[in-house]
Order: C-alpha cells, then sequence, then structure tokens
C-alpha cells in the first residue's frame, strides 16, 4: 500500500469528470487500500475521493463515525459509482476539504439523501443517509464531477473562512 499524493486546489486536474468503474478487479481493489490508506494519512479527514489523487474513477470513501460529535452514521463506506436517487429537505453547514487546506467553508447540502452504489466486489449498496453523513457524501461525490465545496459558496467574501492549521 502507498500514500498518494493530493492534488490541491487550483491544480486543473480538479475539475475533470471521473468514469464509472467498470471492472471490479484486484487492481480496483488494491487502488482502493491506498486511497483508504491517503485518507488516514491526512489530518482527519471523513472522506476521500479517487480524483484528488488523480485517479479518475467514480470511488469514494466516507466514514463520520470517528466525529467530535456523535452523528448518524453507516461507519466506513467505499461507494464505487454511487447515485443519489432521492434528496430531501436543506441545511447549510462548514465543510473542508484535502485539496483545499487553507479554507473552509459554509455550503448547502440536501439534508436527507437515497444513496445507490457498489461495494469493491461490485455488490449493490443502497442507504438513507441524514446530517453530517449525507454532507459528507455530498461533498465527495461533488469532486468526481470536478466540484470543490469552493464552487458552492453563496458568497466567498461571507462564507469562506481561512483557517490556522488543517485539523
Ligand atoms: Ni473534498
Amino acid at each position: 500500500m502507498a500514500v498518494l499524493e493530493i492534488l490541491t486546489y487550483p491544480d486543473p486536474r480538479l475539475k475533470q469528470v471521473s468514469e464509472p468503474v467498470t471492472r471490479f478487479d484486484e487492481a480496483l481493489r488494491a487502488f482502493i487500500a491506498d486511497l483508504e490508506e491517503t485518507r488516514r494519512a491526512g489530518p482527519g479527514a471523513v472522506g476521500i475521493a479517487a480524483p484528488q489523487v488523480g485517479h479518475f474513477q467514480r470511488i469514494v470513501i466516507v466514514d463520520v463515525s470517528g466525529a467530535r460529535r456523535p452523528v448518524p452514521n453507516h461507519g466506513h463506506l467505499v461507494l464505487v459509482n454511487p447515485e443519489i436517487t432521492a434528496w430531501e429537505g436543506y441545511a447549510v453547514g462548514r465543510e473542508g476539504c484535502l485539496s483545499v487546506p487553507d479554507y473552509t467553508g459554509n455550503v448547502i447540502r440536501a439534508e436527507r439523501i437515497h444513496l445507490e452504489a457498489r461495494d469493491p466486489r461490485g455488490e449493490v449498496l443502497a442507504f438513507d443517509m441524514e446530517g453530517f453523513e449525507a454532507r459528507a457524501v455530498q461533498h465527495e461525490m461533488d469532486h468526481l464531477d470536478g466540484l470543490l465545496f469552493l464552487d458552492r459558496l453563496v458568497s466567498r467574501r461571507n462564507d469562506l473562512f481561512r483557517r490556522k492549521k488543517y485539523r
């Protein structure tokens, strides 16, 4: 396994749209192991998306089970070809990103979602999610379409915050 280099804003590769995974093979699972090691090596990230390491396939990892305040969650999730099939409600919340290490921002997301995906062996997964976990999944899935939380701010002046140190 290996810790991979994380692309950071304004690297133009972060705007690339990722392709669906078509082969659920050992190469896929080896990449996912590296992606997970990279997430864990970072400063407490709740999620990571494959394109953040320059790998343009539709794969994200989310795990909000270690959040400082306990939130409803499904534990550690590897989501391949994720699709949100239903949305409900809206909420504003603060987000950070390994690819935008110097800032956080207030972003509007759906409060509840229904999510379908494949696991690393190609088995179908489906979840109803809410709150912080739903937010984290929406954030990571944006990376698959070349979007950062910066692209979702209503106002850079009011909703973007410089941070001293990533944590
Ligand atoms: Ni991110």
